[in-house]
C-alpha cells in the first residue's frame, strides 16, 4: 500500500529551544490529520535527541537530513547512523541537491550513505532533481532517471520498501517557483517507470514519491491531487506548524 507523507526539512535553521516549540506544536496539531498521512520533521542533528523527545505520544517521525558514509571511527564532525537510530530517528533524507551541489555529495557515496541507513533500520528519504541549466537543456528526465538508478538500482525490491523518492527540482528550491503539478506529475510518473523497469510494477505502485520545491499551503492540493505524487519534502513552509498541517491536509 502507498503512503502518504508530508516532511518538513528545516535544513540549518531554528535553535534547539525554537526547533523543540515547533516539533511541539506540530505534534499538538497533527492530532486532527487523517490515518493514511505520516508526518515527519527533520531538523538540525543538534536539535534531534530533544525533538524526539517533544515528539513522544505523537505520530510524528524524525528524520535526520543526513549521515555518514562510515559506520564508525575517525570521522570528525560526521553523525553515524547508529548515532541517529540512537536518539529515535526513523527516517534520513539523503542526496539533498544542498548536499550535492555544496558538499560533494556523489551518486557512490549515496550509495554507501543508503546500505548503511538500511542496514541501521533506517527508512530513506532520496531526493533527486534537476537544476535549471538541466531543465532549459531539457534534460530533466535524463537527470532524474540516472540519479534515480545510480541509488536504487544497488539495492532489492525488499529494501525499497523502505526508501522514499523526493523530486525536488533544484530551480524551485527556496525560489517561490513551484514546479507546475503537469511538469512535477510527468517526472514522478518517469521515476515510477524507473523503478517498475527493475523492480515490477508492484514495487513501483507502492512507492511514495514527494514532491519537494516551493510547496506551500496554496499549491499543495493542485500537486497532491496528481496521481502520482504522493506527498511533499517542505523546506520554508515546514517552519511554520499551521502551513506545515496545513499542506498535510491538502490531500
Ligand atoms: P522549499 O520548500 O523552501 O523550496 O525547500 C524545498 C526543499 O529543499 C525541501 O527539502
Amino acid at each position: 500500500m502507498r503512503k502518504y507523507i508530508v516532511a518538513g526539512n528545516w535544513k540549518m535553521n531554528t535553535t534547539v529551544p525554537e526547533g523543540v516549540a515547533l516539533a511541539k506544536e506540530v505534534a499538538q496539531k497533527a492530532h486532527s490529520l487523517p490515518a493514511n498521512v505520516e508526518l515527519i520533521v527533520a531538523p538540525p542533528f543538534t536539535h534531534l535527541a530533544c525533538v524526539a523527545d517533544a515528539l513522544k505520544g505523537s505520530a510524528v517521525a524524525l528524520s535526520a537530513q543526513n549521515c555518514a558514509d562510515h559506520e564508525k571511527g575517525a570521522y570528525t564532525g560526521e553523525v553515524s547512523v547508529k548515532m541517529l537510530t540512537s536518539v529515535g530517528c526513523q527516517y534520513t533524507i539523503l542526496g539533498h541537491s544542498e548536499r550535492r551541489q555544496y558538499y560533494g555529495e556523489t551518486d557512490e557515496k549515496l550509495v554507501e550513505k543508503t546500505r548503511l541507513a538500511l542496514e541501521a533500520g533506517l527508512k530513506v528519504i532520496l531526493c533527486v532533481g534537476e537544476n535549471l541549466d538541466e531543465r532549459e537543456a531539457g534534460k530533466h528526465f535524463e537527470v532524474v532517471t540516472a540519479q534515480t538508478k545510480a541509488v536504487l538500482y544497488n539495492f532489492t525490491a525488499e529494501d525499497l520498501m523502505h526508501v522514499v523518492i523526493a523530486y525536488e527540482p533544484v530551480w524551485a528550491i527556496g525560489t517561490g517557483k513551484t514546479a507546475t503539478a503537469a511538469q512535477a506529475e510527468e517526472i514522478h510518473a518517469c521515476i515510477r517507470t524507473v523503478v517498475a523497469e527493475k523492480f515490477g510494477k508492484e514495487v513501483a505502485d507502492d512507492m511514495t514519491i514527494l514532491y519537494g520545491g516551493s510547496c506551500k499551503p496554496s499549491n499543495a492540493k493542485e500537486l497532491f491531487a496528481e496521481p502520482d505524487i504522493d506527498g511533499g519534502l517542505i523546506g520554508g513552509a515546514a517552519l511554520k506548524a499551521d502551513d506545515f498541517i496545513a499542506i498535510a491536509t491538502s490531500f
